[in-house]
């Protein structure tokens, strides 16, 4: 088993969440070409191991892909066990794996969804966060990412459990920082506005009207935000980069967004 201590410091075992598309896809792309060892998770295993040989092809010094649900306990664990058994220490953790479901008002919410965004976007980040925090913690090393939003910042009709979700990130992450405070481990939270991805897809389970999400202007790339992480990750062991806030030019608030006639 490799620890911490005796590893390169350069060289870092990255776990991502969510990994087999968007967001965590483009930061696992980043973290191999610069030769870091990659452990994946999501629940779609098959879009993990095609992705897998494209990572180590780019330079990663390994990847390793395993099935995780955060919104099970016992997928979490066995998932971490994996990580520790394989690999000993993680040094960064990017709690990425979330999404919208649905875009209603409250008086007409569905139980089903509201229970998917809470369970995945909060619980399942406090319950990874957790079974990760554990070897950081003996370490005293580690970085982890939350993956918040600028819906984290604001709210916006048809969007309260998202909102309240993604709010409950940026809680968290403060809580998180002030409980490590003393330690080594850093804590920073990623908030993009509109990033085209399979986001909209999955939120409103129709192609053109996701494709109609991004008419006319010009989002943010998953690439564009992994470059964030990226970069937060690779800043000297002394500083911890807190938020990071990243907008399309194209747009200024939620609901606020320039369109080219098309
Ligand atoms: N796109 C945007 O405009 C935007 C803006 C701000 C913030 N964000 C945040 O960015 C993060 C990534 O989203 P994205 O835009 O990259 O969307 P995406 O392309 O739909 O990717 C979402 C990822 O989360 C994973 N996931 C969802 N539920 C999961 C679960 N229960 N267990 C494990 N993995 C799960 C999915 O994998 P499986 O389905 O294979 O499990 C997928 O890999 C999310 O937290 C989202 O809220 C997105």
């Amino acid at each position: 088993m490799t620890s911490i201590k005796s590893r390169k410091s350069d060289l870092l075992h990255v776990v991502i969440t969510g990994a087999s598309s968007g967001i965590g896809a483009a930061c696992a792309e980043i973290f191999a070409r610069s030769g870091h060892t990659l452990i994946l998770g999501a629940r779609r295993l098959d879009r993990l191991e095609t992705l897998a040989p494209h990572l180590r092809s780019l330079g990663a010094a390994d990847v390793w892909v395993g099935e995780l649900d955060v919104t099970k306990l016992a997928s979490i664990e066995q998932f971490q066990l994996e990580s520790q058994s394989r690999f000993g220490g993680v040094d960064v953790l990017i709690n990425n794996a979330g999404l919208a479901a649905g875009l209603d008002p409250v008086a007409t919410g569905s139980d089903d969804d509201w229970e998917a965004m809470m369970n995945t976007n909060v619980l399942g980040l406090l319950k990874v966060s957790r079974a990760f925090l554990k070897g950081m913690i003996a370490a005293n090393h580690g970085h982890i990412f939350n993956m918040g939003s600028i819906a984290g910042f604001h709210t916006y009709a048809k969007g309260a459990a998202y909102a309240g979700s993604k709010h409950a990130v940026r809680a968290i992450s403060g809580a998180l920082r002030q409980e490590l405070t003393g330690t080594a481990i850093r804590i920073s939270e990623i908030d993009p506005g509109m990033v085209e991805t399979e986001f909209s897809l999955v939120r409103l389970g129709d192609q053109a009207k996701a494709d109609e999400v991004y008419r006319g202007m010009t989002p943010l790339t998953a690439a564009d935000v992994a470059e964030c992480v990226y970069f937060a990750a690779t800043r000297p062991p002394h500083v911890n980069i807190d938020h990071i806030v990243l907008m399309p030019t194209d747009q200024s608030s939620i609901g606020l967004v320039h369109r080219r006639p098309t």
